[in-house]
């Protein structure tokens, strides 16, 4: 079990609200502070408790089911988890390897509490899971990290995953270019998964509130328009059943349900 953590620029304190902590208190963790609690219960006193947290799960449960969807319907064996965030119930080494445990597994956050905790979110995983800290605005960094070459083949398939981090990337930072140096290094046979706050979505004093509570943190967020959302996708096949709503993705059983903050897909190379 290894994680790679080189020092980082100052950019995250306890002092400022971090989106990674932020979301742990979401999804009921820990590893959280004084000030992300307070930024995170400003979210959940406008939005409701029952609404928020719903709209974590249903981001999370999509992860689980798309991972283990792309390991046993398109035989993809090796993921990179952009945004990946801080350990919880279901981590996608452990859905991947519910399908094959020789799955690899690397975690990319460019929050270095998220390397922090790597022991416990690579728990049982062996060397076949690695967390780095890079940011996803930099995909060469990524790709090209002697961590990444060890671990994953860009000559094979490969599962890339940007689930609820999309949003953090500015206009001027040019999110298509972003994802196209991806998708420019990817093989054929190889998956993106992305979900991203949508704004055909969400009321829009609603938008208003979250993009102040998140703008004393080091990642304003960004709604974007279903149209935006799906150019991201551009150069992918959309898998059925397209861009939905997180919950309504391939639910496991019956229709599935949505708070409809979200929309959610996954894409294919040919
Ligand atoms: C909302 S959480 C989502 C966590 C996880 N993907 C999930 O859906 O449960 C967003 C995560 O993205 C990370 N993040 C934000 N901007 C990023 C960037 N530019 N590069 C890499 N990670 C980033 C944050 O630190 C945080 O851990």
């Amino acid at each position: 079990m290894t994680t790679d953590s080189p020092p980082q620029k100052g950019t995250f304190s306890p002092d400022r609200p971090s989106p990674a902590r932020m979301y742990d208190y979401f999804l009921h963790g820990t590893d959280n502070f004084p000030v992300d609690r307070a930024a995170a219960d400003q979210v959940i006193e406008r939005l409701g408790v029952t609404l928020t947290r719903s709209v974590v799960w249903e981001n999370r449960h999509f992860l689980v089911r798309t991972v283990r969807h792309l390991a046993a319907e398109y035989g993809v064996r090796q993921f990179i988890d952009v945004g990946a965030g801080l350990p919880s119930v279901d981590n996608t080494h452990q859905a991947a390897h519910s399908v094959d445990p020789q799955a690899r597994v690397l975690y990319v956050d460019n929050d270095p509490i998220v390397a922090e905790h790597g022991e416990r979110l690579l728990k049982g995983a062996g060397e076949r899971a690695r967390v780095l800290t890079a940011d996803l605005r930099e995909p060469e960094a990524i790709l090209d990290s002697p961590v990444t070459r060890d671990l994953i083949d860009l000559s094979q398939p490969v599962g890339l995953l940007f689930i609820a981090v999309f949003h953090f990337v500015k206009p001027e930072e040019d999110p298509r270019d972003i994802m196209a140096r991806f998708r420019e290094r990817l093989a054929p046979g190889s998956c993106m998964a992305l979900s991203h706050l949508s704004s055909g979505d969400s009321p829009e004093e609603e938008q208003r509130l979250m993009q102040d509570t998140y703008k004393n943190s080091p990642a304003p967020m960004i709604y974007r328009t279903p149209e935006e959302i799906g150019s991201l996708f551009d150069g992918f096949e959309l898998l059925s059943p397209g861009l939905v709503p997180p919950g309504l993705w391939r639910p496991d059983s019956g229709r599935g349900e949505s708070t409809k903050r979200f929309l959610s897909g996954v894409g294919r190379l040919a």
